[in-house]
């Protein structure tokens, strides 16, 4: 950059830097000068058209310049070569041709900056910054000759450190095998895909194209689950997704939770590397799904982002899970893991592909969570915020600016509907949202796959074609609320007698009674029942989280949360106000909790489009507080009082501002109602 103000002056936009460079100076340089973020993949040789720009003319006050026409050299043979071939938008020029002869305003179109931002999520400002571990690099190396017999990768790193200042290069065996000839082949032009590593890792080649390259290249985020697992095919030039799969985890006929599958490897031996096979097929099978629906060729997938808990973590590592299951819980290792596609069995994809899988936080709080931390970014809140992962195992984070806390909580998978009598998947047919009148004690609802509530005219109609086939999680979590504002279900979670609570729809069952939802039995349909059995599971999964919470809380030293986000797939489905009617997160005002969706995906795909965010993470994470709970001496305590709905002592004051719930205890009036029998009175 010049300090002479006699040079003309450039200004980015929308960057607003701004500096005087000398009359000649390519708008590419002048960009890289002022720190201006300007792509480019071939170096300034006028072949990959990342460095587009575009200048404007005229007067500019808020600047206080004025461009003139001739601001820019005028439109040189590369350009015009280009422009014939391959077409520039109007207006536009290549940075590298394009020399700053006066002041001009150059404005960087989005496509044009690495850094660009694309991982935008709903309701959120978060925004990620596109700098992909594995990239492309054209480089122009030097041809050998008698006087410098130099090996021909040696010459290759020479030309990656001068061309684009990048050091401490490997190569695998097949790459060097391949490079000789890539090299002729392409004139000493090569371009390269470079993972460059984080960190004190080593950059690596992955694969070798000869001249200009200009295919995309892709990567997978996989946010390996304990009962299913999603998959997604990104383009690592600009983060966009161009394919999604999900396949359920292969491991569910081991154990269906995690901590049956930790049985199953301790009772039989072998079973770690039992699990660790299926799953490892599955994730390959996954890739090879989204090659080919993606349409691309399987090897032009180089990388690879990995999220899951620490049980689902060893066993797709082969490490056997053991010591998760018994305290101290310690993993074999907390920190992140870089290995080949190769070493993990993902055999459809490119062989020198890489795999990242993100740290551990704790035994029980995984990678996971340290992909939901990286994308909801707790650590960079000015409030304290509550992050629950609704899952089988759900994973709690509390936190803000000072200090962030970690813990995981046993609620098993009632709230996925499992363990429910009439408990289901998310599929068609399940019911998944319901209402009660308070007053008629009825109920309306609507199922997975049809628009309509079922008290709408042509509900029979349309249901036909998926039928009425049970309770999914989202449904469970609304039926139970609902039953306690209406006054069928009182405090400790007792559904009361058709006497007790005014409606037919509660029948006896052995000693106790359900509520009657939905009923085809005549038609040959099924007859939906809501069993006092699926509310003590929905009372046991939800005190857990509860307890979870208020022990993070404790050891934060706060009584209340700022807000409260709930995050996982199912987290996205949860109605928040019933969520709060049932006491599962601590007391916030209604409109400060917040569905995330698949945080822990998104974070997969922060990681993946950004080694900053991997280092960023990493740091997080060895400062993250973790909370213990399965040792912790209150944890049974709060437990207990959780088990109210909402909660048996806590006020829940902001719930008790948008509902009202009945002081009803059908306990008490089944005791004075039996008294007074016996009284016959
Ligand atoms: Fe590649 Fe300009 S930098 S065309």
């Amino acid at each position: 950059m010049s300090d002479s103000t006699n040079d003309p002056l450039v200004i980015f936009t929308p960057s607003g830097k701004r500096g005087h460079v000398p009359a000649g100076t390519p708008v590419l340089s002048a960009a890289r000068q002022l720190g201006v973020d300007l792509d480019s993949v071939c170096g300034g040789r006028g072949i990959c058209s990342k460095c587009q720009v575009t200048p404007a003319y005229g007067e500019f006050p808020k600047h206080g310049i004025h461009v003139a026409e001739g601001a820019l050299s005028e439109w040189n043979a590369v350009e015009a070569r280009y422009d014939r071939i391959r077409g520039l938008k109007e207006g536009r020029r290549l940075g590298c041709q394009a020399q700053i002869l006066g002041d001009v305003v150059i404005d960087v179109p989005p496509e044009s900056q690495v850094h660009r931002q694309v991982v935008r999520k709903a309701a959120d400002t978060r925004a990620v910054h596109m700098d992909p571990a594995t990239r492309l690099f054209y480089v122009e190396v030097k041809e050998p000759d008698l006087t410098d017999p130099s090996g021909d990768f040696q010459r290759l790193k020479d030309a990656l450190r001068d061309q684009w200042q990048i050091e401490g290069v490997s190569a695998s065996l097949p790459i060097l095998g391949r490079l000789q000839k890539v090299l002729r082949k392409g004139n000493w032009a090569i371009t390269v895909a470079l993972h460059r590593g984080h960190g004190d890792r080593e950059s690596r080649l992955l694969d070798l194209w000869p001249g200009f390259h200009e295919e995309a290249i892709w990567g997978l985020a996989i946010d390996l689950g304990s009962t299913t697992i999603a998959a997604h095919l990104v383009d690592l030039r600009d983060g966009t997704v161009k394919a999604s799969a999900g396949a359920m985890n292969p491991q569910i006929r081991f154990g269906e939770d995690l901590m049956s599958r930790v049985s199953y490897s301790m009772m039989n031996p072998g079973g770690d590397q039992e699990m660790c096979r299926a799953v490892r097929k599955t994730i390959s099978g996954l890739a090879a799904d989204l090659a080919r629906d993606g349409g691309i060729e399987g090897r032009d997938i180089l990388e690879a982002v990995i999220v899951c808990n620490p049980v689902m973590h060893h066993l797709l590592l082969g490490i056997d899970p053991v010591e998760l299951g018994q305290a101290p819980f310690s993993p074999a290792t907390s920190e992140s893991v870089s290995v080949g596609m190769p070493e993990l069995d993902i055999d459809s994809v490119n062989p020198e592909g890489r795999v990242y899988i993100l740290p551990i936080i704790a035994g029980h709080v995984g990678a996971d969570s340290a992909a939901v931390a990286l994308a909801e970014e707790p650590g960079k809140s000015d409030d304290l915020v509550l992050i629950v992962d609704v899952g089988t195992n759900a994973e709690l984070l509390l936190g803000d600016r000072d200090q962030v806390l970690a813990c995981s909580s046993p609620t098993g998978p009632a709230l996925e509907g499992a363990q429910i009598s009439a408990g289901q998947r998310a599929a068609p047919g399940a019911i998944e949202r319901v209402e009660i009148d308070p007053l008629t004690k009825e109920p309306r609802f609507r199922v997975i796959g049809v628009e309509l509530w079922s008290d709408e005219p042509g509900f029979a109609e349309a249901v036909k074609a998926t039928g009425i086939t049970g309770i999914c999680g989202s449904g469970i979590i609304e039926v139970v609320a609902e039953m306690r504002v209406a006054g069928i279900v009182d405090r400790h979670g007792l559904i009361g007698s058709a006497e007790q609570t005014g409606t037919a729809r509660c029948i006896p069952h052995g000693r106790t009674h359900s509520y009657l939802l939905h009923d085809d039995s005549e038609g040959g349909g099924p007859r939906i029942l809501v069993t006092q059995g699926d509310i003590r599971a929905i009372q046991l999964a939800k005190s857990a989280l509860y307890a979870g919470a208020q022990l993070l809380m404790d050891e934060k030293g706060v009584d209340h949360v700022d807000r409260v986000v709930l995050a996982g797939a199912f987290g996205a489905h949860i109605s928040p106000k019933h969520a709060m009617i049932l006491g599962m997160f601590p007391d916030v005002p209604l409109d400060r909790v917040r569905s995330a969706g698949n945080a822990a995906g998104t974070g997969a795909r922060i990681a993946l489009c950004s080694v900053a965010a991997r280092a960023e993470i990493e740091a997080e994470v060895r400062d993250i507080i973790r909370v213990e709970t399965a040792i912790a001496p209150n944890f049974q305590d709060y437990f207990v009082g959780a088990n109210g709905i909402p909660h048996l002592s806590a006020p829940f004051a902001n719930l008790a501002q948008i509902v009202t719930l009945p002081e009803t205890n059908f306990n008490a009036s089944a005791g004075a109602e039996n008294r007074r029998r016996r009284r016959g009175q």
